[in-house]
């Protein structure tokens, strides 16, 4: 595997308002390929932001290092010994690591083409290039018509492409996208998730991908970290962590970025599962790949004599795998229901038995 462009090793970050200590980040290590969409989940407080601040030193940890393309932006190990870059070499490595916000951060005074240009300021090239430059980067983010207009004028969505833009002003290889679409309907989220996903795809961005929306990481993430407490929980790659999540943390955020919850809820309480006669079973039935689900329910009942009786159903892809649950009702004779079980393991099938046999 080649080196990561970000590498983030045993970062803490202590914050002493008051005297009072927090533990903003505790021994975090992340390390991000080139060309990956990275996500980092977690709730309200759990040091998100602080943690991707320190990839561009705008927040310095208090201890351990950041290497970005091989190269040491910070180091200083808990005895103290430290270094650092600053100055202007790091204002000129800041510019290759682009940011973009919930709340877009854009000048409202400024039309729209002049907020992208602000960004070249420290460019040294004559002003007609730099406007080209701008309009290349709307055109990118299609916004080629609102060129003269205020943010005022603006959607939210616009707004926020407006700002990745201004991101992609001097070319950066990462961007940092600090719940970018956080103020946004889901049906923009969408929109701007997928123009983050074309950007990755188009030029190779590596993406950062703040969030406390997992539906957003199942959209566009390769990899994943949840946080909790300054801490990360676990990480891994999308459907890895989807697939065969381990902290209850990371179970509660895949239930609400898939509705799967809701709908077993919904479906334990109805009348058919409620009233499930004896010698039937309510189970899901959970595949990862190519266990398609017909020749599944087939083979059940061809070699093992079980009926399938499937309520729900829901395929998703991830990764480009599918991913699949059901929720079915089993009948069979008993012994011929342990054999079935065992089958559908061999299969790589998860099957988490909610009512009847052995639940
Ligand atoms: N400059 C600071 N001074 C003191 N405490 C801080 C500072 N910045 C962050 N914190 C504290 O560090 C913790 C982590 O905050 P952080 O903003 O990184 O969380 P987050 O995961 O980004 O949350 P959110 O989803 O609300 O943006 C919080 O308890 C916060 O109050
Ligand atoms: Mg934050």
């Amino acid at each position: 595997m080649t080196a990561p462009i970000i590498s983030l090793k045993d970062i803490d970050v202590t914050f002493t308002p008051k005297g009072k200590t927090i533990h903003a980040v505790q021994d975090v290590s992340i390390d991000v390929q080139k060309g990956d969409i990275y996500g980092i989940v977690g709730y309200s407080g759990a040091g998100k932001s602080t943690l991707v601040r320190t990839v561009n030193l705008l927040q310095e940890p208090t201890s351990g290092s950041v290497t970005i393309n091989g190269e040491t932006f910070f180091s200083k190990t808990n005895d103290g010994a430290a270094t650092k870059i600053k100055g202007k070499e790091l204002k000129e490595k800041r510019r290759k690591i682009g940011m973009i916000f919930q709340h877009f951060n854009l000048l409202n005074e400024r039309t729209v083409e002049e907020n992208v240009l602000f960004a070249l300021e420290n460019n040294k090239e004559k002003e007609k290039i730099k406007k080209e430059k701008v309009a290349e980067l709307l055109e990118l983010v299609d916004l080629s018509d609102r060129a003269k207009q205020y943010p005022s004028q603006l959607s939210g969505g616009q707004k926020q492409r407006v700002a990745i833009a201004r991101a992609l002003a001097n070319d950066p290889e990462i961007l940092i996208s600090d719940e970018a679409t956080s103020a946004l309907d889901p049906k923009t989220t969408r929109q701007i998730l997928d123009l983050l996903k074309k950007l990755n795809k188009q030029y190779g961005l590596t993406v950062l991908l703040i969030t406390h929306e997992m539906e957003a990481v199942k959209a566009i993430a390769d990899k994943v970290a949840v946080m909790q407490n300054g801490r990360v929980l676990e990480k891994g790659s999308t459907l890895d962590i989807f697939t065969k999540p381990q902290a209850e943390l990371t179970k509660e955020f895949i239930a609400t970025a898939t509705n799967q919850d809701q709908a077993i809820q919904a479906i334990t309480d109805s009348e058919t599962v409620k009233n499930l006669p004896a010698g039937q079973t309510f189970a899901e039935l959970k595949y990862t790949g190519n266990s398609t689900n017909e020749p599944l329910i087939t083979s059940l009942y061809e070699q093992f004599g079980v009926v399938a009786n499937i309520l729900y159903g829901n395929i998703e892809v991830l990764q480009g795998t599918e991913v699949g649950s059901l929720l079915v009702i089993l009948s069979s004779e008993k012994d011929n229901l342990d054999d079935a079980l065992a089958f559908l393991a061999s299969q790589n099938v998860t099957v988490n038995i909610l009512k009847g046999a052995q639940a």
